[in-house]
């Protein structure tokens, strides 16, 4: 194994050696051509569908019937944030949906990744970068969408082999002109804006050749309405991504 001033020395990369450091102490051996396959598996979650449901449950039973709802309508990668008690078995019973690639969103830490994967979580979506997320996504072999919101978050996550992001609070962080900006710099690069995009914005976010699909919880909002998500769903999946 590198160590950890070997590997500094040669990347240039605090973060990488943080992660190193973090993996270590689980016993894991840095595996950069692993995290470098992993991306390709994260550019695969953000094409399946031109929106992503961000979804909060709060009431397990539930659970089934909007999965049922969104992959009727089309849409078929849904992310359960962990925002509520229920959310790790809305993950289980959303599986069991069929049609339905069920990920975890709001994932903080390595235990929250570690019990979403436990749940059946595909893919884990987390509103930011730390070198702990990282490192347990590759433990587990999950495909990550970690939040970025500038360009040193983009090269710390392009330090640790990652290249599929989530833009996050797109809105609150500059909308589209600070989208257009940094995918202007960062050509490798590949965002699911969230945080502000809604039925009416999301095709003009779609149109940007960086951006592979958009997050969004407007799918959901309000009463449960199977008919109302069903459609909301359609039309979403017709959006060009
Ligand atoms: C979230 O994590 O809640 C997403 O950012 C959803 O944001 P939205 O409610 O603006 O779609």
């Amino acid at each position: 194994m590198r160590s950890r001033s070997d590997t500094a020395e040669k990347g240039g990369s605090a973060m990488l050696a943080a992660l190193e450091d973090v993996m270590e102490s689980h016993g894991a051996e840095l595996d950069k051509e692993k995290i470098h396959a992993r991306h390709d598996n994260a550019g695969r979650v953000m094409t399946r569908c031109p929106v992503i449901p961000v979804l909060v449950i709060p009431d397990l039973s539930l659970a089934r019937p909007i999965a049922q709802a969104l992959v009727a309508g089309g849409l078929t990668t849904l992310e359960v944030t962990l925002r509520t008690e229920c959310a790790l078995e809305a993950i289980a019973e959303m599986s069991k949906v069929e049609g339905a690639h069920v990920g975890a969103g709001t994932v903080l830490n390595g235990d929250d990744l570690a019990r979403s994967v436990e749940a059946g979580a595909r893919f884990i979506v987390s509103p930011g970068l730390t070198p702990e997320v990282a490192s347990a996504a590759q433990r587990h072999d999950v495909p990550l969408l970690p939040g970025i919101a500038n360009a040193g978050d983009i090269m710390r996550g392009l330090d640790l082999g990652l290249s599929r992001f989530k833009f996050f609070p797109a809105m609150a962080n500059g909308g589209l002109p600070a989208l257009k900006a940094l995918a202007s710099v960062f050509g490798q690069v590949k965002f699911c804006p969230t945080g502000g995009i809604s039925e009416e914005n999301a095709a003009e976010w779609l149109a940007q050749p960086a951006v592979s699909c958009v997050g969004g919880s407007w799918l959901t909002g309000g009463a449960f309405d199977a008919e109302a998500i069903q459609s909301r769903a359609q039309r979403a999946s017709q959006l060009k991504g």
